[in-house]
């Protein structure tokens, strides 16, 4: 038996101390930070993957602001590809599905379309569906004979500038700006139309210069995975839908299951960007870098909903578990961030949390409240409120099963409900507006406190990080006090 002799500590246990500073305004610092080893975002915010907190109205918001949410996992893997597609779709610089028109239709057939579609320009294809040319309306506007036809006048292949369906956001600006064009197809391998990039379409990120964008310039989602029969398959799935993250989310990441699933995907999908966790020592942090994984999820049981503390007699205060899990990834030789997953319910705690080591912080539910999550409000003792539910809930474990015995007839029958040892709650929470506002309250917390630290962004913070252990004292000092608030 092994007893601590140093204390675990928590957000508000602690304040960091002020350092000397050099930023005149709050607009001096940069809040971008890793995600992954390879992906970056403008904020360090995460919706966690709850079933009352990220799907696809939530995860679309998240990164329109600059950060990102991981849709939950429990749900087919039919429904979830077609979440991530659809924040895929969100707000995507090519149009799937663009009008066409057949190489041997004439000139009336073109106006005819244009106008019930009311577009300027037609994708031209042959009977097979191969692209042979585009047609605008600058190629028919002079065309004194109706009946002429579109392979005559078309731009065809000779001149026509395509690019591949796996484009760089980058590429189709340079190829538009380059030959002065304003409609650019993109063709599959075999020649057919994959869909179509408009000038205008190019230019739709600069609208929200701070969402996290893949490089496609569509907004970036992650998807949660867990470690049962059948989420090998989910997690390719998932993949091809266009997830840029996956995360292996298991209540006790330090686990064999767990260090083993990490290995395999790595194996299965070398180029993929893999989240796993929760873990909250040195030894867990270090062993999930070592098995690959592109970042860690740190928290046991801090989470508002949570109760596996109080029921399993585990876990770790999240201060000391962030700054623990750190010194486990230093121990590994990996370079690879920290994500604090638990516990955040203001501003400075993500200070703190960002301070100790983390890159990024998840955050379920302060978000649950908002408009993007789940389900509707309702009126409860004459408030507005949302309901939020721990993944491990009496509620979320019962509702998983009764979906998992539709789908599957070898399921536990309904007397193992009675089974269930829950380690999470069911609660409500104050409707918040939209999840924009919370950010907004949440990032502009974390500028002013990257100035309190003299640090210009997350890692200069990390850097310049003085804690100081406060007494009960301290803690009744630090809200607002001996006044009545409004
Ligand atoms: P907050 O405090 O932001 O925490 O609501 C969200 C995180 O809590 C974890 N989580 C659970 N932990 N039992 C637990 O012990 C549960 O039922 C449960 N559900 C969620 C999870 O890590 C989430 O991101």
């Amino acid at each position: 038996m092994i007893i601590r002799a140093s204390k675990g500590l928590t957000f508000e246990d602690v304040l960091l101390v002020p350092r000397r500073s050099s930023i005149t305004s709050r607009q001096q610092v940069d809040t971008s930070t890793r995600l992954t080893e390879k992906i970056r975002i403008n904020i360090p915010v995460i919706s966690a993957n709850m079933d009352t907190v990220t799907e696809t109205a939530m995860a679309i918001a998240m990164a329109k602001v600059g950060g990102i949410g991981i849709i939950h996992r429990f749900m087919p893997i039919d429904l979830h590809v077609k979440q991530i597609k659809q924040v895929k779709r969100a707000q995507a610089v090519m149009v799937e599905n663009p009008y066409t028109i057949n190489i041997n239709a004439n000139v009336e057939q073109v106006r005819e379309s244009m106008r019930r579609y009311h577009v300027g320009g037609l994708v031209v294809t042959d009977e097979n569906g191969k692209v042979m040319g585009i047609i605008t309306t600058r190629d028919i506007n002079l065309v004194p004979d109706n009946l002429k036809l579109v392979k005559e006048i078309m731009t065809g292949l000779d001149r026509l500038v395509t690019i591949k369906a796996n484009f760089m956001l980058e590429e189709a600006r340079r190829l538009l700006f380059e030959n002065r064009i304003e409609k650019l197809p993109v063709v599959n391998p075999d020649g057919t139309l994959r869909g179509l990039i408009t000038a205008q379409d190019v230019l739709k990120p600069l609208k929200n210069p701070f969402a996290a964008l893949d490089e496609k310039g569509r907004l970036r989602v992650g998807a949660a995975i867990g470690v049962t029969h059948g989420e090998m398959e989910r997690a390719a799935a998932l993949l091809e839908a266009g997830a840029d993250v996956l995360v292996l989310d298991i209540a006790h990441g330090h686990a064999d299951h767990c260090v083993n699933m990490v290995r395999e995907l790595r194996k299965q999908f070398p180029n993929s960007q893999i989240i796993a966790g929760n873990v909250a020592s040195r030894e867990g942090a270090q062993e999930l870098a070592e098995a690959g994984a592109d970042a860690i999820k740190v928290g046991i049981g801090p989470g508002s909903i949570c109760t596996t503390r109080l029921v399993t007699g585990f876990g770790v205060p999240q201060l000391t578990a962030i700054i623990d899990s750190a010194q486990g990834v230093k121990d590994s030789g990996r370079n690879i961030p920290l994500i604090a997953d638990g516990g955040i319910q203001k501003a400075g705690d993500m200070v703190k949390a960002l301070a100790a080591g983390a890159e990024t912080v998840m955050i379920g539910s302060m978000f649950a409240g908002t408009e993007e999550a789940p389900g509707s409000p309702v009126i409860r003792d004459g408030q507005k409120v949302k309901v939020v539910r721990g993944m491990a809930s009496l509620a979320a474990t019962m509702g998983r099963r009764i979906s998992e015995q539709n789908h599957d007839e070898s399921a536990e029958d309904s007397e193992d409900w009675m089974k269930v040892v829950p380690e999470g709650v069911e609660a409500v929470v104050p409707y918040r507006g939209n999840v924009g506002e919370v950010l907004h309250q949440l990032i502009g917390g974390l500028r002013s406190g990257l100035s309190y630290g003299g640090a210009h962004n997350i890692f200069e913070l990390q850097e310049n990080a003085e804690f100081i252990e406060i007494t009960p004292a301290g803690i009744r000092e630090s809200g607002s006090h001996d006044v009545k608030r409004l």
